[in-house]
């Protein structure tokens, strides 16, 4: 697949640890930076890769900051996107099976190389399952989110 990587500061590091096992792996890697440990804002590069992958460019999104958090919430202020927090492996294979996410999101402060890998490992082998999770996913967009009067 065509994968758009990137993070902030507190993310450059795994990220290199992403994208490497990404290529061993047979995938075509952009990373999009930070291309040092200086200190950046997280939705810089979390909203250059949510937009690519929106628009097509991208099959999937990584994306990483000291939580997770920041980058999981810009992502998903972008239409299309579903970017989910994977704390461990069974997060990212039920982000794919039920939430038909499309950027996994990494704590690069609370969740190690090796657990990041797993979880990279079970997203690419999660398939979405449709049926009822269809039907909760297309609610999930704004104008469906709006017609039910939940806000
Ligand atoms: C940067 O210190 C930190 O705030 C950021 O990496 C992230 O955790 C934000 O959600």
């Amino acid at each position: 697949m065509n994968i758009a990587v990137g993070s902030d500061h507190a993310g450059y590091e795994l990220k290199k640890t992403v994208c490497a096992w990404l290529e061993r792996n047979g995938h075509q890697v952009n990373d999009m930076g930070p291309y040092s440990g200086d200190s950046v804002d997280y939705p810089d590069y979390a909203r250059k890769v949510a937009e690519a992958v929106a628009a097509g460019e991208f099959d999937q999104g990584v994306l990483l900051c000291g939580t997770g958090i920041g980058v999981s919430i810009t992502a998903n202020k972008v239409p299309g996107i579903r970017a989910a927090l994977a704390c461990n492996p069974e997060f990212a294979t039920l982000a794919r099976q039920h939430n038909n996410a499309n950027i996994i999101c990494f704590s690069a402060r609370f969740t190690d190389g090796p657990t990041i890998e797993r979880s990279l490992e079970n997203w690419f082998a999660a398939d979405f399952e449709g049926g009822r999770h269809e039907r909760r996913v297309a609610k999930i967009e704004p104008q469906e989110f709006s017609r039910s009067g939940n806000c």
